[in-house]
């Protein structure tokens, strides 16, 4: 007795270990601005498609250093994936952006968000807005089956200044037609408007003025958005997401919550 009390008294030193510590997988450096990355999934995370959760590096004060990333991979993906950008003086990704597979990361598993296919109205006509970064959480709602069984056509618009920034989205919507999971519900139905700002491409302009002057409608061979049968989802800068609520609701839509779904919702992406 006396002789086991002994030894629970005794701290035996255990190897620093992080909280809620996952393994990377896999990087992918896109260009000098934008990564992506796969890491090991808790076991027990479950999301909805479109969900952020927090995630980070240990820092030097001890203290964790956590942001909000939208998950990129569909939630029948056994890893995760996120997309980020970097910002060299960014208090997290100057450092987030020189990770390797086998190092390790923090993930807080309790995911949350507005972008998901619940907060909107059943419709006919699905868009996915994005500037930049923010079509992280597209890419999970563009490889989940729930997507193409409640609408009948997703539209994937992107914008980015330049070609290469657009290259993670394009392969990504590329290899949807020969997925062995979801290749047959994707089929035809969805259909992908990226275009550049700065850099000439077969397709240029904002998202926002591509809306309001019609040549998206017109190029796509479709009416213009209505309250009836188009819903919405907008992720990007700040800015892009105050503008286009202002673009879509002068098309009539409603922006819908969880709790109270309507007809388009927003969500600012990851930047810093
Ligand atoms: P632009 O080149 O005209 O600024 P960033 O790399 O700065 O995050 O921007 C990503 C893309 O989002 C760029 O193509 C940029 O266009 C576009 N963008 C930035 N702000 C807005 C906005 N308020 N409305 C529409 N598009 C925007």
């Amino acid at each position: 007795m006396t002789e086991s009390l002994t030894v629970t008294e005794i701290s035996i030193p255990k190897a620093p270990t992080l909280p809620d510590a996952q393994t990377v997988t896999a990087v992918t450096h896109w260009t000098d601005r934008l990564f992506s990355f796969r890491v090991t999934r808790p076991q027990s995370l479950r999301f909805r498609s479109g969900e952020f959760v927090m995630i980070g590096l240990m820092g030097e004060n001890g203290k964790p250093l956590l942001r909000a990333y939208s998950i990129a991979s569909p939630s029948w993906d056994e890893e995760l994936e996120f997309y980020s950008i970097k910002v060299p003086d960014g208090p997290l990704t100057s450092k987030l952006q020189h990770i390797r597979a086998g190092d390790q990361i923090i993930l807080r598993p309790k995911p949350v968000g507005t972008l998901v296919l619940d907060a909107l109205l059943p419709g006919k006509r699905l868009w996915f807005f994005a500037t930049g970064t923010g079509i992280a959480p597209f890419a999970s709602l563009m490889r989940d089956p729930d997507t193409y069984e409640r609408y009948d056509e997703v539209i994937m618009m992107h914008t980015c200044r330049d070609v290469a920034e657009l290259e993670y989205g394009r392969q990504l919507v590329e290899s949807l037609k020969d997925d062995p999971l979801i290749g047959e519900l994707v089929g035809d139905k969805l259909r992908y408007y990226p275009t550049t700002t700065r850099e000439q491409s077969a397709r240029m302009g904002r998202i926002t003025d591509n809306l309001t002057s019609g040549k998206v409608f017109t190029d796509l061979g479709i009416p213009p958005i209505s309250p009836e049968h188009d819903r919405g989802m907008v992720c990007g800068s700040l800015d892009f997401n105050t503008d286009m609520k202002t673009v879509l609701e002068g098309f009539g839509l409603r922006e819908g919550a969880n709790s109270d779904p309507a007809e388009y919702v927003v969500e600012k992406a990851f930047v810093g």
